[in-house]
């Protein structure tokens, strides 16, 4: 593994957004793979860490430049992945807030990281940054940047934001363009795409949903173990890989929530959908439907390994672990079979 700078006690690292959903899955993937003290957890102040497993944590807002500072330079921090944001839909309600966290945040963390000498950032673009003008099917790398949500307004102000440091500063930013994220371990944060977890989890206790999305939306996707995954990539790769400090486009899937649901009542035939879109549908009108991820690949071997059957298989198993013990006795045969077919997987 290469940080771009030697210490025989290995990496410290910061994780801002400990809490989030992909925090909440990066931060134990780190610790298992550095050691957990060498990862800090960086949360909110007010807010449990339940699920990160134990290991140095701190309790900060990342819109104070001073309380950054002031945790970059205690813990010697060498790598930061800074996770904490606002997501669409709640960007498109409080723009201010969204403005200032995913903003002034970024460039909080980039300002300590330069003072203080951090050797790399990484830091999560989405696919919000494209709107008009390109096309909505395999949407180029190089596509415009013209966003119609306040969130893409600051993914794409960030991604410049990443850009500047890196020329300007010499901070090794790494950004990725995220699909809408599926996880199994913490619940979505008010994205455009929270829909999918939702659906999930009532199919999971035999109820109805209604998606706040109509029923052929097709948005591109990702389960979080391909997130993941593409994180520790970018942020592994040698620095002569990384072509681009925008954002790369990463890929998976792309799926709508009629064929989400579809694929769900293959595995659990009563599951019913209803569709009601709401004020996210607009957000999502404008995003693309899939993205051409070609440059991610060939610069740092990007691949992703969870088509929509196998992540619907393994949401499935890892929600029905949450169960109590009578309802997950109902899904006795279904669960078996998907765990015979997971081990079977190459
Ligand atoms: N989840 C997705 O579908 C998705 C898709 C594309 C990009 N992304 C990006 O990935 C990153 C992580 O997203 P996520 O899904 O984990 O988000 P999330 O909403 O689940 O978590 C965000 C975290 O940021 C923390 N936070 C918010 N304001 C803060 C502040 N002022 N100071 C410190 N912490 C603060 C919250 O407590 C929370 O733990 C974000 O940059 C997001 O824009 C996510």
């Amino acid at each position: 593994m290469y940080w771009g700078n030697s210490n025989p006690m290995g990496p410290k690292i910061l994780v801002t957004g400990s809490t989030g959903q992909v925090g909440s899955e990066l931060v134990p993937a780190l610790r298992e793979k550095y050691g957990a003290d060498s990862v800090v957890a960086g949360l909110l102040p007010g807010l449990k860490a339940t699920e990160l497993g134990p290991g140095p944590e701190e309790r900060f807002d990342v819109t104070n430049r001073s309380a950054v500072l002031s945790v970059l330079k205690k813990h010697r921090i060498q790598v930061v992945f800074h996770l904490a944001a606002i997501l669409s839909a709640v960007a498109e309600s409080r723009p201010d807030i969204a403005w200032t966290v995913n903003i002034l945040g970024l460039r909080n963390v980039l300002e300590g990281a330069a003072e203080v000498g951090v050797s790399r950032v990484f830091w999560p673009s989405s696919v919000a940054v494209f709107g008009l003008g390109v096309p909505r099917r395999a949407t180029p790398q190089d596509g415009q940047l013209t966003p119609t949500s306040t969130y893409g307004i600051t993914k794409v102000a960030g991604e410049l934001l990443c850009n500047y440091y890196f020329h300007k500063h010499h901070v090794d930013t790494r950004c990725i363009r995220y699909p809408g994220l599926i996880s199994s371990k913490t619940r979505p944060g008010g994205g455009t795409t929270d829909y999918a977890v939702e659906m999930f989890e009532a199919a999971l206790q035999g109820v109805g949903y209604t998606s706040f999305l109509s029923e052929d939306t097709t948005l591109p996707m990702m389960y979080m173990p391909d997130a993941i995954a593409a994180a520790l990539r970018i942020m592994e790769a040698e620095p002569s890989r990384i072509r681009t400090h925008l954002g790369y486009n990463v890929g998976a899937m792309s799926f709508s929530p009629g064929q989400l649901a579809k694929s769900i009542r293959k595995r659990l035939p009563t599951f019913t959908c209803s569709y009601t879109p709401d004020a996210r549908q607009r957000i999502a009108d404008n995003w693309p439907e899939s993205i051409d991820d070609s440059q991610a690949r060939k610069d740092w071997g990007w691949s992703s390994a969870y088509d929509l059957s196998r992540t619907v298989d393994d949401m499935i198993l890892k929600l029905a672990d949450r169960l109590p013990p009578t309802e997950k006795s109902r899904l006795g045969g279904l669960l078996a079979s998907l765990r015979r077919s997971s081990v079977a997987r190459p």
